[in-house]
C-alpha cells in the first residue's frame, strides 16, 4: 500500500469528517509565485543583490518603518492580481464541497484559496492579505486605487493624513507584528481534527509552525511537501508524501475517484480569475525588479554603512527571537 493509498483509504472509510489544513508558499509556486526558503528559487536567496541586513528584513515591520522602498520595489511581482489557483487550491475547494474541510489555515497572502472556491468562513489568512491597506503609523486606511497605482509603479505610498508621513502597508502580517486576533480562536479547532493535512510549508515560522503539534496523538497527520518539515515523521500515524503538491493531490484524487470533479473546479476557478484580470502595463519579473532596485540603491548610496550596521544589530536581535526553531 502506498502512502497515497493509505490517505485515500482513511478518507474512504467514512471516519474522517474534520480535516484541518495548513498550507504555505509551496502550494502557490506552480501559480508562478516563488516560495521563501527553497534554495536558488526562493525569494530570500534572490534578494541578495539588495544587500538587506537580513533577507527577512524586507518583511519586517521595524525595517519597513524607515525603509519601505525594497518592499514596494518588488511588491508588483508578489501581488496576486494575475495569479490563478493551482490544482492544489482546487483540491482544497473540493474538500470543502464534500464537507470534509473543517478549517484551513493559510500562511499565504495571495487569496488563491478563496479564488478556488473555498468558503470564506473556512479560511484564516493567518498572515493577512493584499485586500486592504493602511498607514503603519496612524493606521488610517488608504484608497484601493492609489494603492494599486503605487504597487504597479513600484513607489512607496504615503499616508494622506496631514503631518503623519507614515508609509502605507498592505494588511499583511510582517515579522514583528501580531497575527489576526482570530488566530487564537481558530486554533482551538486543531485538536478537534480527525485528520490534519499540511502542504507546501517549511514549518519554520511560528505560530503556524506549531499547529501540527496540537493535533491529538493517534490522529493521522499528512504532509504533502517537497521535503520533510517540522516534526513530521515522528509519530507512527504520520504520512509523508514527499513530492510536488499538485502531483500529490492529483494522485490522491485519482485513487478517490475525484479527479474529474477536481479538474472542473480548477478550470472554473481559473476562468473566473481570468475574467477579472486588470492590465497593469508591461510585466517585469521578480529578478528584473530586484536588479532594477539594486542598481538604483547602488547609484544613490542612500543607505549609509553606519545605518546598515545599526539595522543589522537591531534586527539581528529581533530575528534571533522570531525565527528560533520551535517557537
Ligand atoms: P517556505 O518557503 O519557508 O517553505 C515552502 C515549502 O514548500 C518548502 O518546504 C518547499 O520545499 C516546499 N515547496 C515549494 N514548492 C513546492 C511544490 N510545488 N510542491 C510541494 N512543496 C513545495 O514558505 P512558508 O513555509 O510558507 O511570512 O513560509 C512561512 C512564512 O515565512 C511566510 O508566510 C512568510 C515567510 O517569511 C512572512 O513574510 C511573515
Amino acid at each position: 500500500m502506498t502512502d497515497i493509498d493509505t490517505v485515500a483509504a482513511l478518507i474512504k472509510s467514512g471516519r474522517i469528517n474534520r480535516v484541518v489544513v495548513l498550507v504555505g508558499a509551496g502550494i502557490s509556486t506552480t501559480a508562478g509565485i516563488p516560495d521563501f526558503r527553497s534554495p536558488n528559487t526562493g525569494i530570500y536567496e534572490r534578494l541578495k543583490p539588495l544587500n538587506l541586513p537580513y533577507p527577512e528584513a524586507i518583511f519586517h515591520i521595524n525595517y519597513f518603518q524607515h525603509t519601505p522602498e525594497p518592499f514596494y520595489a518588488i511588491a508588483r511581482a508578489r501581488h496576486p492580481r494575475t495569479l490563478k489557483p493551482t490544482i492544489t487550491h482546487a483540491f482544497l475547494a473540493l474538500l470543502a464541497k464534500k464537507n470534509l474541510l473543517y478549517f484551513l489555515f493559510t500562511q499565504n497572502i495571495d487569496g488563491l484559496e478563496h479564488d478556488a472556491g473555498v468558503p470564506e468562513d473556512k479560511i484564516l489568512n493567518a498572515h493577512g492579505s493584499w485586500q486592504t491597506q493602511r498607514c503603519w503609523k496612524c493606521e488610517t486606511p488608504y484608497p484601493d486605487d492609489l494603492m494599486k497605482q503605487a504597487i504597479a509603479k513600484g513607489v512607496v505610498p504615503y499616508c494622506q493624513v496631514p503631518d503623519c508621513g507614515g508609509a502605507v502597508k498592505p494588511d499583511v502580517v510582517f515579522f514583528g507584528e501580531s497575527l489576526p486576533a482570530e488566530f487564537d480562536q481558530q486554533q482551538k479547532k486543531v485538536p478537534e481534527a480527525d485528520l490534519m493535512l499540511v502542504m507546501g510549508t517549511s514549518l519554520k515560522v511560528a505560530p503556524c509552525s506549531v499547529l501540527p503539534r496540537q493535533v491529538h496523538l493517534g490522529v493521522p497527520r499528512v504532509l504533502i511537501n517537497r521535503e520533510t518539515a517540522g516534526d513530521f515523521g515522528k509519530r507512527p500515524e504520520d504520512v509523508c508524501i514527499l513530492k510536488n503538491c499538485d502531483e500529490g493531490v492529483h494522485e490522491l484524487a485519482d485513487v478517490l475517484g475525484w479527479a474529474d470533479e477536481m479538474g472542473q473546479l480548477w478550470r472554473d476557478a481559473v476562468a473566473r480569475k481570468e475574467e477579472v484580470q486588470e492590465d497593469w502595463g508591461e510585466e517585469e519579473s521578480l529578478d528584473e525588479l530586484i536588479d532594477k532596485y539594486a542598481k538604483k540603491v547602488k547609484n544613490s548610496r542612500n543607505i549609509s554603512d553606519g545605518h546598515k550596521r545599526m539595522l543589522e544589530e537591531h534586527l539581528g536581535q529581533k530575528f534571533a527571537g522570531i525565527l528560533a526553531p520551535g517557537k
